[in-house]
Parts: C-alpha cells; structure tokens; sequence
C-alpha cells in the first residue's frame, strides 16, 4: 500500500515534468537533451509528491502547487547534477545510469545545472496564470525557495559537506554535520512543505507544523542516505555505494557508528510522524512518507 501510493504519485509528477521541460528538439539541442536526461526517467519525486501533500494537508487544492512541484524536481535534479561531478562527490552513477557529467561532459553538466536552476524559478513565475496562485503568494513562495536552495540553504550545506569535515575539531563535528544535513538536504525538503502550505493557505500555526516535519523529515532521510552508503545495495540505489567512506565524508555512521545513526533516523521519523497531528487535513501521503523514510532501501 505504501509503495502503490507514492508511486502513484511519483508516476503523476514523472508525466508532469515531461511536460514542463523544454522538448529535447528545441534549440539549442544539446542542453535541452541533457536537461530532460538529468531530470526524467527515474528519482523518488519526494520533494514534489510533499509540495502537494503539503498543500492538501492544510486544506488547499494539491493541483494549484503543480508548479511548485516541477520546481522543487528540476532544482533538486540540479542539485544531483553537480553534486555529483568531478570536483564534488565524482560519482559516475545515479538514477541507474551513467551521471550527467559522463554522458555529456562535464560542460554540458555545469550548464544543466544551470539551465534547470533557472528554469525552476521560471515555471514557478508562471504559477498565477497556469494554476491561479495569486501574486503576493508567488512571490513568497519564490523568496522562500530561492534562500533554501542558495548558501543560506543547499549550497550552504553542500559548502560544508565538501569543505568542512577536515577542519572541524572532534567536540564540533555533531554540530557541524547536523548543519550539513540540515543544510544540504532538509532545507529543500523543508521549503517544499512550506511552500506547499503557503499554496494551500496555511496559518502560521500550520506552517510551523509543516516545517517541524520537513525538519524531522530531512534528518531522518540523511542520515538515512548515509547509512544506505555504508550498508545500501547499488543496484536498488542506483548508486554507487561506499562513496562516503572514500572520500573522507563526516556522516551519521562514521561519527556515531551504525547503529547509533540507525536510532537517531528512527528518532526522527517518529518525531515526523507524531508532528503530522498539527495539521487540520489528515493525509496519507504524508504519514506514508513519514513511516518510509527510516525504513527505505532507496
Ligand atoms: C538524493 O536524493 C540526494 C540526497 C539528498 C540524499 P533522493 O534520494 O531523493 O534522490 P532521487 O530523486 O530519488 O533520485
Ligand atoms: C547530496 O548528498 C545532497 C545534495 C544537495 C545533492 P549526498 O552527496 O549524500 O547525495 P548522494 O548520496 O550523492 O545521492
Ligand atoms: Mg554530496
Ligand atoms: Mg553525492
Ligand atoms: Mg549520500
């Protein structure tokens, strides 16, 4: 039941995105290829499925934050684009095929990046006429991405993830990684569910629940991926594994040890789920999401 819902939605948000992508035959081809090559055929659509529910969750109607939806795709693709290039993570896998950077150069990659970052913030422009988000909401929901995806959010916490491990002293490291994965991965899922109760008409109270539960949500997924890297299997990842240890990494596993970071994402999957009594609108979404993201192989 769990899987058949969120791959219900994964599927809905697959079609959505194939839509909103430039076609590949448009010039110049070569970007608009590798756009749609970095974006479609693969990926959980987590961050979009949870725009919407977030939406719903606080009484509004899911299909106004479509938008919002293949925003938080292309920057979180965006993000995986160059994450995963040469002078960052230099991995050559993900999704189950070869990375961006190996398939078209590393280029090309950069530009992708580019391309899909500012093309979220395009279609998100577009919400008043294509979904009747009005003006005042647009434009917060576009501050809000924007700093979570910028060096006060992702790129922050992508910042610190390549840079920091080494210089931290032993007593800041649990400090130091939370900032990293708060940063470099709860800030999009967080802004995600925020945006999408803005969408949706939330009250501050609302809000707040919603950014309870991205926080929760975003630690336990981390520390999830950490320990996926340590303990995953390639193929169901569609990654390689061992990645994390080769390159000197500081996370959950490698600071608390394997089991410790297995309680600590249990912990925090508990607290996402136990947050989700604050909203008015139950949904199953959310709560499948939240009873997931400890327990995931991929
Ligand atoms: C991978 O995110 C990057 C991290 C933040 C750990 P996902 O595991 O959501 O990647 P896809 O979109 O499903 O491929
Ligand atoms: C990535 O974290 C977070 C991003 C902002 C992309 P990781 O580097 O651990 O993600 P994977 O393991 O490559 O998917
Ligand atoms: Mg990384
Ligand atoms: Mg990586
Ligand atoms: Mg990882």
């Amino acid at each position: 039941m769990t899987k058949g819902l969120l791959a219900e939605r994964a599927r809905e948000i697959e079609a959505l995105l194939d839509e909103v992508l430039p076609p590949a035959n448009a010039g110049p081809v070569p970007i608009h290829e590798a756009m749609r090559y970095a974006v479609l055929g693969g990926g959980k659509r987590l961050r979009a499925i949870m725009a919407v529910a977030a939406c719903e969750s606080v009484g509004g109607v899911g299909k106004q934050a479509l938008g919002l939806a293949a925003a938080m795709e292309m920057i979180h693709a965006y993000s995986l684009v160059h994450d995963d290039l040469p002078c960052m993570d230099d991995d050559d896998f993900r999704r189950g095929k070869p990375t961006v950077h190996r398939k078209y150069g590393e280029a090309v990659a950069v530009l992708v990046g580019d391309a899909l970052l500012t093309e979220a913030f395009a279609e998100l422009a577009r919400m008043p006429e294509k979904y009747g988000v009005d003006h005042h909401t647009t434009v917060a929901v576009m501050g809000e991405l924007a700093f979570a995806s910028g060096s006060h959010g992702m790129v922050g916490g992508q910042v610190a993830d390549i840079l920091g491990a080494q210089k931290a002293e032993a007593a800041d490291q649990a400090v130091l990684l939370h900032y990293i994965h708060s940063h470099k991965t709860g800030a999009l899922f967080k802004a995600a569910l925020r945006c999408g109760g803005l969408i949706g008409g939330a009250s501050p109270d609302q809000l707040g629940t919603l950014t309870e539960f991205g926080e929760h949500f975003g630690l336990a997924f981390q520390i999830t991926d950490d320990i996926l890297d340590e303990v995953g299997e390639a193929e169901a990842l569609g990654k390689a594994v061992g990645r994390d240890r080769e390159m000197g990494k500081l996370t959950y596993p490698s600071l608390f040890g394997l089991e410790k970071a297995r309680a600590m994402a249990q912990e925090s999957a508990a607290k996402c789920l136990a947050a989700l009594e604050g909203l008015p609108v139950r949904s199953q979404v959310l709560q499948e999401l939240a009873l997931m993201v400890a327990e995931r192989d991929h």
